[in-house]
Formats: C-alpha cells, sequence, structure tokens
C-alpha cells in the first residue's frame, strides 16, 4: 500500500493522475496540495475539487499552497490546458472548500500526524515542497520519497532542454534535489510515451460511467489540441503515469543516476542534468564539483502495460 500526498497543478494530467490515485485499491490519498503552474492557483484549487467531485472523494483534505514560483513569476500553461487549466471542461463547480491553511502547513501536519512515512508525489512546480522542507527541514524524516513529474534525461518541452515542471521554479526544483530524500523522477523521457489509443478514448468519452466519460473528455482534449497541430494528435496519460509508477513499478524502466537541476541563467535553466556515463562522478576527481545527489530515474516504460493498468 501506497500512502501518499499529491500536490498538484490540475491541470489535465493531474486531473487523470487524481482520478488514477483515488480510485487504485493501493493508493492512500491522504491529502492534496495545489500549486501555481499550469494554471492560476485559483483555478488549480476549483479544478481539483471539481475531479474530487467526480470520483466521489468528499473526505480528502485539499489545501491552497504557493502562487507563484520562489523567484519567477508565475508563467501559466494556458496553451495547452485551455484557460481553466482543465480543457475548458463543463464540470460544475465543486460546493466544497480546502482546509483553511497552507499547502505546507497541511503537509506538516500529515507527516506529523501519520504513523508511518508518507510518499509524496509532486505533479506540478515544486514550489510547495521546496517549503515544506526550508520551513520544516524536520519533516523530511517523515518523507518515504519523493516521486516527482519533471525534468528530463533527453529533451526538454518548456524550452529546448527545460521540462515545465522545473523550468517554471529551477530554484525549488534544486532545493528538492539536494534535500536528501530519496527521490524518483518521472520526466520528459518516460512521459511523453505513455499515450491512449484513440479508439480507447472514444469508448470512455461514450461511455455512461461519470468517471470514464470524464476521463475520455480529458484525454480527448488532448487529442483535438488547442490549435490542432500535430503534437496534440495523441493523448498522453502525462501525469498520470508518475502515479502508475507506484503501483506498476515493475513495468518501469529505473535507473539510479546522478542528478542536478541548472538554475544558472540562460540557454540551460530549468534543466535536469542526468548523469548517465559509466563513471559518473568523476568530476568531482577532476574538482569541478562536489558529490552530487542520485535518483532514480525513470527512462522508459512497457507503454501498453502501463495503460492497461491505468485503463
Ligand atoms: C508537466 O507540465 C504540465 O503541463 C503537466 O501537468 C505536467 O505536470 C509536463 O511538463
Ligand atoms: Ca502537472
Amino acid at each position: 500500500n501506497h500512502s501518499i500526498i499529491l500536490d498538484v497543478d490540475t491541470g489535465i494530467d493531474d486531473a487523470m493522475a487524481i482520478m488514477f490515485a483515488v480510485k487504485h485499491p493501493d493508493v492512500d490519498v491522504r491529502a492534496i496540495s495545489c500549486v501555481s503552474g499550469n494554471t492560476g492557483l485559483d483555478n488549480v484549487v476549483a479544478n481539483t475539487l471539481k475531479i474530487l467531485d467526480v470520483v466521489d472523494a468528499p473526505d480528502i483534505p485539499v489545501a491552497a499552497g504557493a502562487t507563484r514560483p520562489l523567484i519567477e513569476e508565475p508563467r501559466d500553461a494556458s496553451y495547452v490546458h485551455g484557460a481553466d487549466g482543465l480543457g475548458n471542461s463543463s464540470l460544475p463547480v465543486s460546493s466544497r472548500a480546502v482546509v483553511p491553511e497552507h499547502s505546507v502547513e497541511m503537509m506538516r501536519r500529515m507527516l506529523v500526524e501519520s504513523a508511518e512515512k508518507l510518499t509524496i508525489v509532486a505533479l506540478a512546480p515544486l514550489t510547495n515542497v521546496a517549503l515544506l522542507l526550508r520551513m520544516y527541514p524536520e519533516c523530511a524524516d517523515k518523507i518515504e520519497r519523493i516521486l516527482f513529474m519533471g525534468g528530463s534525461a533527453s529533451v526538454g518541452n518548456a524550452t529546448a532542454v527545460a521540462e515545465f515542471n522545473i523550468w517554471h521554479d529551477p530554484e525549488a526544483a534544486s532545493i528538492v534535489v539536494n534535500s536528501g530524500v530519496p527521490l524518483t523522477m518521472y520526466g520528459l523521457d518516460v512521459f511523453n510515451s505513455v499515450i491512449v489509443e484513440p479508439d480507447d478514448v472514444a469508448r470512455l468519452t461514450a461511455s455512461d460511467d461519470p468517471i470514464a466519460s470524464t476521463l475520455g473528455a480529458l484525454l480527448g482534449f488532448r487529442m483535438e489540441g488547442v490549435d490542432g497541430g500535430p503534437d496534440n494528435a495523441f493523448s498522453r496519460i502525462g501525469d498520470a503515469g508518475a502515479v502508475c509508477s507506484l503501483v506498476a513499478r515493475e513495468f518501469m524502466n529505473c535507473q539510479t543516476h546522478a542528478l542536478q537541476v541548472e538554475t544558472a541563467a540562460g540557454y540551460a535553466r530549468g534543466q535536469t542534468i542526468v548523469d548517465r556515463r559509466d563513471h559518473a562522478g568523476e568530476d568531482v576527481v577532476h574538482g569541478l564539483a562536489g558529490p552530487w545527489p542520485t535518483a532514480d530515474v525513470i527512462l522508459g516504460a512497457d507503454v501498453d502495460a502501463v495503460v492497461k493498468v491505468f485503463l
């Protein structure tokens, strides 16, 4: 069983990740922490509550966290997720409210009150998680692992080399990567590959089951795309794949590598540097850098098997 706190910027694929996590019998979602990213914090919170209504999970506490990255101005991704951040969905506004505390305080409380360690599954810029680790460093001992969707060992998306979540708040990502907490990185290398076939999307969309039809609409929005361009001609499960990696680890190609985040201004800002060399660490010998933290980096997946688990 996986007891988790989700940190999200809901977000079409965050919505699918929430649905999957809540419905999976081996995942216990203790709380959901919201952060600005794909869309503004108000949209993120509203979208998260709407999705929890769809999956009928009224008791999972939701908190609002950071409204912007540590240093930069927020830069949303409405060009991917629609103006409301949720594929311009027609889901009804939830009557639920968030808990009356900041995400950081809620995460701390959940960690302190939990008998066992919790895994933080971060599917968004890492601002809230970095603030938690800076404000309450003692909480690190109660975190089993931070599994984050972010980064890439190859190509970026926000820039040529930087993935959106890391690019949006590189300082926060650097704090998390250098925190000493065990890390799993679910980056673009695998994220981009886990795709649902059009027939399955059509079947879901036509379903009488509100969960299935909502999922179909979310996947379908991606498939049609906001601009109809070729990049949107398929349906990724996106952040949901990171949650799948918890419960379907056997279908993931995972390797442990040294990892750092580039925070310097310039073309590479927000890049994750995954040292895949056999002789990783030699830079220490050459006096170029201290020892780097390591992460379990998921580089690929048995896509058919993962999609089956998800569906
Ligand atoms: C990440 O950015 C967002 O668009 C998605 O929700 C995902 O978390 C991909 O780069
Ligand atoms: Ca996300």
